[in-house]
């Protein structure tokens, strides 16, 4: 029976060529049909090097090199395993054939050589190099192996270390899909969220076509019931991955829409991997499916391999963790963000004088701030280079009149002299009332002083025309509509001295802390002569000196000596506007409020600036503004936008009671007016007007009859001296 043909290459070194060819032969028949033979033992390194070989046949006696000594150099590079050596020697050369063996050859045969051993011999090594061979074999195998999952492992982290630091949700969800899709080496990966309203949402594909708008029901709209028809929906209600290795096949899911997805793009879907992405209490927020996966080798679509499946859980495990985190750190800035606008508009809706201030406040800021960010040429170094840095100014611009929930409304409203809680007018006014009847019953009582009716009456015509020439006086100077000149105060210090009668005792009816303030107050004997106009002790408020502000705030403020002063006289006496010095304090007070209630708080890292944002719109770049004096150095750009807009908005403000807004002209000129005593940056206004923003901002808030025209290049340039 011939012998099978056996691949093993055989290297064969021998200078007798009858040895040679009868060796040859032997192993011919034996099915060796690979054998190299060579007869220069020179040559058999360079061969061996050349070619790999799984036998080596050397003779022992050979010229310029012997068989004892190639064995040795051999081994010097050839294990004995990789290489099995079997030298041939003459029967007689006993020290030879030992000295071959003590080098490292495997075998030997003696001359003349005996065809059964010869094979046995041969066939022996080559088993021996074969197992060598397998093993090997398999050591590169696993060493793949281990390599391939040490790959998918460092990948696994790598994700891992990604995903905590990703904070943008949609870069989050495509990292998850990307490389999902990586270590799972396939054509295809789509993510499925589950909505509030028990669907599915497609959230994001590798692939390019366009997402599917339609979401798929987790239960039956008319039972309530599960709906598993589907392997997403089925895959999502019982939080367990599928593997489908063959759609064509596939008996268990409705597979209608991915079909009806191939039949339309053209692509075929064969093998689908679909997992759950479940959160450690179970609860499964979406669903990650991959198609096709790849051969590595070959490229072509396989079945996905069950042993991937616990690493792409691991990884939707990670990927839970990261949108768990996220959604954290979302609703914790949407909580942070919708706080900070319930202040602005629970300030707003404080009181009806402020209008929608701190909420136009705001847009106005942004809208200033994106065009010197855009700006290129003056404001070129000016940029939010990240959207944390445009939310930190939209917090700082939300809150910064948060320092006036602590004014009381009395004073940011007053909209007269005499108002506290309420209009005093009417009680002076009910004193000229009580004068007009004194006159009135002067006149009455006239005759029996003697006085004809006559003159009686004309006395009391002229007294009572000039009470009421007096009250119309001091009324018009309750509404502060016009500054008050020193005759105007002259003649309120001498209408204060009047007298009239009080018959009934001024301390019933008081409340306990009205009782206190009279303290002290000499007890009279009713009636007795009161001024029209008073000012007394109990007018006065005295200030909480208590606590002391702490100086490392930096304040620099005049603090009135009183907290309030609630004189007649000294109220009426205002000369511009309508505010004491001491209520103008209070409410400029709301800058500190604004400060210490700010910079108390732990803002975190990514609004540390929220404070220095807030709380500089009233500063200016001559050091005149409070609640600190800053100047020019001191004072940001973002602070200089958030001046600008606080005071364009309170001039054009349309809503706010019993006082007719400016035009954008007049406020524009205001603003001028700033710009030319330094109060505002020049180059800021310039660039409010030249990018129209004036006007942008007008259409936006402001009432049409509001819009005018502006000559812009009246306004801009440099500040004139
Ligand atoms: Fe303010
Ligand atoms: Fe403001």
């Amino acid at each position: 029976m011939p012998a099978s043909k056996k691949t093993n290459r055989i290297l064969a070194c021998d200078n007798a060529d009858l040895d040679t060819a009868f060796l040859l032969s032997m192993l011919e028949a034996d099915g060796y049909s690979n054998v190299t033979w060579i007869n220069d033992a020179r040559q058999v390194i360079p061969w061996l090097q050349r070619e790999a070989f799984d036998l080596l046949v050397l003779d022992i006696d050979m010229p310029f090199i012997n068989g004892v000594e190639l064995t040795r150099l051999i081994r010097e590079q050839f294990s004995e395993a990789s290489l099995p050596i079997l030298v041939i020697t003459a029967s007689a050369d006993k020290e030879a054939r030992n000295l071959a063996l003590f080098h490292g050859a495997n075998d030997y045969l003696n001359k003349p050589v005996d065809s059964v051993e010869t094979s046995l011999r041969v066939r022996n090594l080559l088993t021996i190099r074969d197992i060598y061979k397998r093993q090997q074999n398999t050591e590169l195998e696993l060493e793949h192996k281990v390599k391939i999952r040490t790959d998918k492992l460092d990948m696994l982290i790598k994700n891992g270390i990604m995903m905590a630091s990703e904070h943008d949700r949609t870069k989050l969800l495509n990292q998850i899909l990307l490389e999902s899709q990586k270590l799972l080496h396939c054509d295809g990966a789509t993510l499925y969220l589950v909505t509030d309203d028990k669907t599915l949402r497609f959230a994001q594909r590798t692939r390019d076509d366009q997402l599917p708008m339609a979401e798929i029901p987790l239960f039956h709209a008319d039972t309530g019931q599960p709906d598993e028809r589907f392997v997403s929906t089925y895959v999502a209600l019982h939080n367990t991955p599928v593997l489908i290795d063959n759609v064509a096949l596939e008996t268990r899911f409705d597979l209608s829409g991915t079909r009806q997805f191939d039949e339309q793009t053209g692509y075929k879907t064969i093998s689908l991997l679909t997992v759950p992405l479940a959160s450690v209490t179970g609860e499964v927020v979406g669903v990650l499916q991959f198609m096709n996966a790849l051969d590595a080798a070959t490229g072509q679509v396989i079945a996905f391999a069950p042993g991937m499946l616990h690493l792409v859980q691991a990884l939707a495990a990670q990927a839970v963790v990261a949108l768990d985190n996220l959604q954290l750190m979302e609703a914790q800035e949407q909580l942070m963000d919708n706080l900070f606008q319930m202040i602005a508009t629970a300030i707003d809706a404080k009181s009806p004088y402020t209008g929608r201030h701190c909420s136009r406040v705001p847009e106005l800021a942004l809208m200033l701030a994106q065009v010197a960010h855009d700006d290129q040429t003056l404001f070129a170094d000016f940029r939010f280079e990240t959207a944390d840095e445009w939310r930190e100014f939209k917090m700082g611009a939300w809150l910064h009149d948060c320092g006036k929930v602590t004014t009381p409304e009395y004073v940011i409203d007053k909209a007269t002299k005499l108002e506290t809680i309420n209009n005093r007018i009417h009680e002076i006014r009910t004193r000229f009332e009580v004068l007009l009847r004194d006159a009135e019953i002067n006149r009455l009582l006239a005759p029996q002083a003697g006085q004809t009716a006559d003159q009686a009456n004309a006395q009391y015509a002229a007294r009572a025309a000039q009470l009421q020439d007096d009250f119309a006086f001091l009324a018009t100077c309750n509404t502060g509509t016009k500054p008050l000149t020193a005759p105007d105060l002259a003649r309120l210090a001498q209408l204060a001295g009047t007298t009239w009668l009080r018959h009934f005792d001024d301390q019933l009816g008081l409340s306990v802390a009205e009782t206190e303030r009279r303290i002290g107050e000499p007890v009279v004997q009713l009636p007795v002569l009161e001024p029209l106009l008073a000012d007394k002790p109990r007018h006065l408020f005295e200030r909480d000196t208590s606590h002391h502000i702490d100086p490392r705030y930096g304040f620099k403020m005049e603090v009135p000596e009183k907290l309030y002063n609630h004189g007649e006289l000294y109220n009426l006496s205002v000369i511009r506007g309508t505010l004491t010095l001491e209520e103008r304090f209070k409410i400029n007070e709301h800058m500190i409020s604004t400060v210490m209630m700010l910079e108390n708080m732990r803002f975190p890292k990514s609004l540390r600036r929220v404070p220095e944002y807030a709380s500089t719109h009233h500063e200016t770049l001559t050091g005149t503004g409070y609640p600190r004096r800053l100047t020019s150095a001191d004072l940001s750009i973002p602070s200089r936008i958030m001046a600008i807009a606080d005071i364009f908005e309170a001039l054009t403000a349309p809503d706010r009671p019993y006082k007719k807004p400016n035009t954008v002209s007049e406020a524009i000129k205001v603003l001028f007016e700033l710009k030319q005593a330094r109060q505002i940056d020049a180059d800021l206004f310039d660039l409010f007007l030249s990018s129209g923003l004036h006007i942008a901002y007008a259409h936006c808030f402001l009432k049409p009859e509001q819009i005018d025209e502006v000559d812009i290049a009246a306004y801009l340039g440099p500040v004139t001296p």
